[in-house]
């Protein structure tokens, strides 16, 4: 129950195209599936004993008409469901560097054990960062993979931000000094750059138990 008697609360619902997913205070809560047609809801009502700061709509784009990836592509893009096929690698437009950003949408299967999201210095192979969130134990395991070997987890989070069924756009931001990971728009956690060789970093690889929507870096 994220609802507590004389506190705020901040209601986020995203309409998706089968379901709503309603995050409460930053947190995922809970999906509902569409028992109606969504293009014809046209009403918001609030009712019962609340007092509302403030309602607000806001409208993405539509993912099939947005402008050209800003990734080069190194495989067929888009399967029937415009949706990528996993595993997926690409490079990157231009290499890592602090000021640069990575999103990546997706959509986490119902039956999801874990997925993992790794920025890699292609010539090397060396992962940069390993972000593997694992459902199963709902653990948000960091690290990474440098000189064919895995380094020390990190796995300290405030709340695993990932749940079955749920739509999620994470954003990798390159600091001088760290990654800094968001998942929905709430900051979940930072992870010190290992590899310093940021110019190397030139690929980016998603696998695992999710439907991959889109990427994008700039
Ligand atoms: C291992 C796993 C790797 C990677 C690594 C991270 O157990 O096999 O895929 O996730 O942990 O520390």
């Amino acid at each position: 129950m994220p609802f507590r008697k004389e506190k705020s609360f901040e209601i986020v619902i995203m309409v998706l195209k089968n379901k709503f997913q309603v995050a409460v205070n930053g947190k995922h809560t809970l999906l509902y599936a569409h028992r109606i047609c969504p293009e014809k809801i046209d009403t918001l009502g609030i009712y019962g004993k609340v007092n509302i700061h403030s309602v607000g709509f806001s409208f993405s784009e539509d993912l099939q008409s947005l402008e050209m990836p800003t990734l080069r592509l190194t495989q067929v893009q888009k399967s029937g469901l415009s949706q990528l096929s996993l595993p997926y690698e690409a490079r990157l437009n231009s290499a890592m560097g602090p000021g640069r950003t990575v999103v990546i949408k997706g959509e986490v299967n119902t039956n999801a054990k874990s997925f993992n999201v790794d920025l890699v210095a292609g010539k090397s192979r060396d992962i940069a960062l390993h972000l593997n969130p694992r459902l199963n134990t709902k653990a948000f395991v960091r690290n990474s993979f440098l000189q064919h070997a895995w380094g020390a987890e990190e796995r300290s989070i405030t709340g695993f931000p990932f749940s079955p069924g749920m739509y999620f756009e994470m954003i990798i931001y390159c600091d001088v000094r760290e990654f800094k990971v968001a998942v929905n728009g709430v900051h979940s956690l930072e992870y010190k750059h290992r590899f310093k060789e940021l110019s190397s970093i030139d690929t980016l690889a998603v696998d695992g138990d999710i439907h991959l929507l889109d990427i994008r870096s700039w």
